[in-house]
């Protein structure tokens, strides 16, 4: 049995092997790109790699990019991600088949300026049947998510935003590198369910530094939010994460 960190020293921390899907691409047979084709409603997932910080705990596919280089990166990742969706819906036939959700998931979404929104969502919509009134989800971070960026989400088709708090606790959030705080925090989700859409907020239990006191604090201002639904995810240890590397010396 693992029981502890030093049992699980034989995996690589690269998480060279690591499975993220099944069956494994190098599996895929022609059956699985038949069944791409069949015609079914689609549900379109666009991811956005990039992030403000790589929070200590966080597993996912994602860069935290330096100011100096951002505009360019993910320039060029929509103009890539734009071609990626012409080419996917012409070579698996996706034109007619009405989309039933969107779901714009990260690393942080809410990095993009509205213009490279717009021309994501223009992209959808000529190479994609989204005509019939699709949910549609934009992932958000709490500093990533200005009036002005609000303004911009408020004129584009979303109806649903998830925003990333994790805890309303400040050591906590200073702990896992995350550039915000309780303050910051209220202030997005003020401004989130002032666009209009339905608002989630994800929580996390078991972070690093956490007591019973805090995460009760965490949960009752969640509550005290009035945002329509509240994501709670058990943290998970991952070998790519600083978390994994334990409390600093
Ligand atoms: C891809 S993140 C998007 C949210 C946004 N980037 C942010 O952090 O504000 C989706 C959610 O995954 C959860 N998550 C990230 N790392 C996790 C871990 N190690 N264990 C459990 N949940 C995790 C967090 O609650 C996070 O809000
Ligand atoms: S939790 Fe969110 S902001 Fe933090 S690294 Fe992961 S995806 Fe990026």
């Amino acid at each position: 049995m693992l029981n502890t960190r030093k049992d699980y020293q034989f995996w690589d921390p690269k998480r060279t092997g690591f499975v993220t899907n099944y069956p494994n691409f190098l599996h895929w047979k022609q059956l699985a790109s038949q069944k791409l084709r069949e015609d079914r409603p689609l549900n379109i997932y666009v991811h956005t790699p990039f992030c403000i910080q790589r929070c200590s705990y966080c597993y996912y596919k994602t860069v935290n990019l330096k100011p100096a280089e951002k505009a360019d990166r993910i320039s060029r990742y929509v103009d890539s991600l734009c071609r990626e969706i012409e080419l996917a819906s012409q070579y698996y036939g996706l034109g007619e088949r009405p989309v039933v959700s969107v779901y714009f998931g990260g690393g942080t979404p809410t990095l993009l300026e509205g213009e490279q929104f717009e021309r994501i969502i223009a992209t959808l919509q000529k190479n994609l049947n989204l005509t019939h009134d699709p949910e549609f989800t934009i992932e958000a971070e709490p500093v990533t998510l200005t009036e002005s960026k609000a303004a911009i989400l408020k004129t584009l088709p979303m109806n649903r935003m998830s925003m990333g708090v994790q805890s309303f606790d400040d050591g906590i959030i200073a702990r896992s590198h995350r550039l915000d705080n309780e303050k910051k925090a209220l202030k997005a989700i003020a401004i989130a369910l002032d666009t209009g859409a339905a608002i989630n907020i994800d929580l996390m239990s078991g972070m690093a530094e956490e007591t019973e006191a805090s995460w009760a604090h965490s949960v009752s201002r969640a509550l005290e939010t009035g945002v329509q639904s509240i994501t709670i995810y058990k943290t998970e240890l991952y070998t790519n994460t600083e978390y994994y590397k334990g409390p600093p010396t």
